[in-house]
């Protein structure tokens, strides 16, 4: 028996790759191991998203650099492994840069692994894989072999959408839907398993369009509609989505399909028309607004989530001002805000009129300030009510088990762990910072 490490940055479709990653080694008879001291293999599935992510892979590259020559010294090998983003930007640099390094795998290939990790052990040196066979690996994947409760499921990669800042189109490539089939295949496998909930995940997961065999194209609402009918599938999340194929049968389906959970979480970025303008987001923040008031005309309570960026080059006073505004005028349940962060090779990183450091933090401390007192009022308005929380797993803190609303909030409910895996009605009591608390109705 042979153990893997693998430690995983950034977004939730690298977490499902992760595990995908574990699912195809363990039959080369590795098993997972929660540290990577000693381990056979180490697989760092990266994130280059912000500049921060970054360095932080190339730190963890350096610690695991002295690893690697310990368990030599002890005449033992240990196989380092470079997979996610930062693989597929930085492909032969990273080699150049650590050479403890024996792997780099891109997002896209990762289901040659087998191969490569036989390669190097014959011939040595390095092996590097990064080209883009769209879709292809998971024809190589097999089922899952365990889920947890709430379930991640892939069902698109990639973008289009060239946002200025962004470096996903150049890492995950262009937009591409794996086949309905498949996806309610793998859903079908998840529930034999026991996950009761699924989260469909994609960079761009609303643009969700696949041909399918009887030539109708599936969007992401059909998609919904036919997961609601997999038996033990009782709840539907998705994420995360683009303003822009918010479609009208994907907002009706909110109002319709009793098993998409009222959650969205629609990234805006900013709120000002320049600055949206400049990112190429192709939508103004009116738009946004009524895309809103669509949505929540036919589901009244729905959580709002989305994802910021302050301090993007030429933003005024006045633009961070209309993003406060809009924020104020939608009321977010939860979000992710960040300080603009220059990527390589992307429109924006060559802007000039780039925003100081201190200006980024001044901005990014009261937007945080706002949303966090949104969120906390969003938490506050369940109090007193009774919702459905699906279980997912105990709780630190012995005799407590912990589940989410349909609002994604968690909870933390002192009940038995045979609940978990159940929806129950609990009457929600008290939040903490980053929790409501009930107890069983
Ligand atoms: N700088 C800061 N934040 C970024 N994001 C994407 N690219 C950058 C960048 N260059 C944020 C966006 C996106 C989220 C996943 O990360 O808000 O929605
Ligand atoms: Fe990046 Fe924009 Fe595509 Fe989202 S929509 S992944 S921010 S390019």
């Amino acid at each position: 028996m042979k153990t893997l490490y693998v430690k995983t940055y950034g977004c939730q479709m690298n977490a499902y790759d992760s595990a995908k990653m574990a699912d195809l080694l363990a039959p080369l008879g590795y098993a997972t191991t929660d540290a990577p001291e000693g381990a056979d293999m180490v697989i760092l599935n990266t994130c280059h998203i912000r500049e921060k992510a970054v360095e932080k892979v190339y730190s963890e590259l350096g610690r695991l650099r002295g690893m690697k020559a310990r368990k030599a010294k002890n005449g033992g090998r240990m196989v380092l492994a470079v997979a996610g983003c930062v693989g597929q930007a930085e492909g032969a640099e990273i080699v150049a840069r650590e050479p403890a390094v024996d792997l780099v795998v891109g997002p896209q290939s990762y289901h040659r692994l087998p191969e490569m990790i036989a390669r190097t052990a014959r011939a040595g040196g390095h092996a590097l894989e990064t080209d883009f066979p769209a879709l292809e690996k998971f024809d190589s994947l097999p089922a899952p072999a365990n889920t947890t409760i709430s379930a991640f499921l892939t069902v698109q990669e990639g973008c289009d959408k060239f946002c200025t800042f962004c470096v996903v189109p150049y890492t995950r490539g262009s937009e591409q839907s794996r086949p309905a089939e498949a996806i309610l295949r793998e859903a079908r496998q998840l529930a034999d398993k026991g996950a009761r909930e699924v989260v469909l995940l994609g960079q761009n997961v609303n643009a969700y369009d696949s041909p399918s065999t009887d030539n109708k194209n599936w969007s992401l609402a059909k998609l919904c509609d036919a997961l609601a009918d997999i038996g033990g599938i009782d709840r539907i999340r998705y994420t995360t989505s683009h303003p822009r194929d918010m479609g009208d049968d994907l907002i009706a389906a909110h109002g319709d399909n009793p098993k998409l959970m009222p959650y969205l979480h629609l990234p805006v970025q900013s709120g000002s028309d320049t600055v949206l303008d400049a990112m190429n987001r192709q939508h103004k923040a009116d738009d946004y607004r009524r895309l809103i008031d669509r949505v929540r005309a036919v589901r009244p309570d729905i959580a709002l989530a989305s994802d910021f960026i302050v301090g993007f080059p030429g933003e005024g006073d006045a633009d961070f001002e209309a993003t406060l505004q809009l924020v104020r005028d939608i009321g977010y349940a939860t979000a992710f805000s960040f300080k603009y962060s220059k990527r390589p090779g992307t429109p924006a990183s060559t802007m000039r009129k780039q925003v100081a450091e201190e200006v980024k933090t001044a901005r990014l401390d009261a937007l945080q300030k706002l949303l966090l007192s949104q969120q906390y009022a969003f938490d506050d308005s369940q109090i007193g009510k009774t919702l459905p929380v699906l279980f997912e797993k105990t709780a630190r803190e012995t005799g407590q088990i912990m589940g989410r609303t349909p609002y994604q909030q968690p909870v933390h409910v002192i009940a038995s762990p045979a609940l978990i895996g159940t929806i129950a009605d609990v009457r929600i009591q008290r939040r903490t910072a980053n929790s409501l608390h009930g107890t069983l109705a």
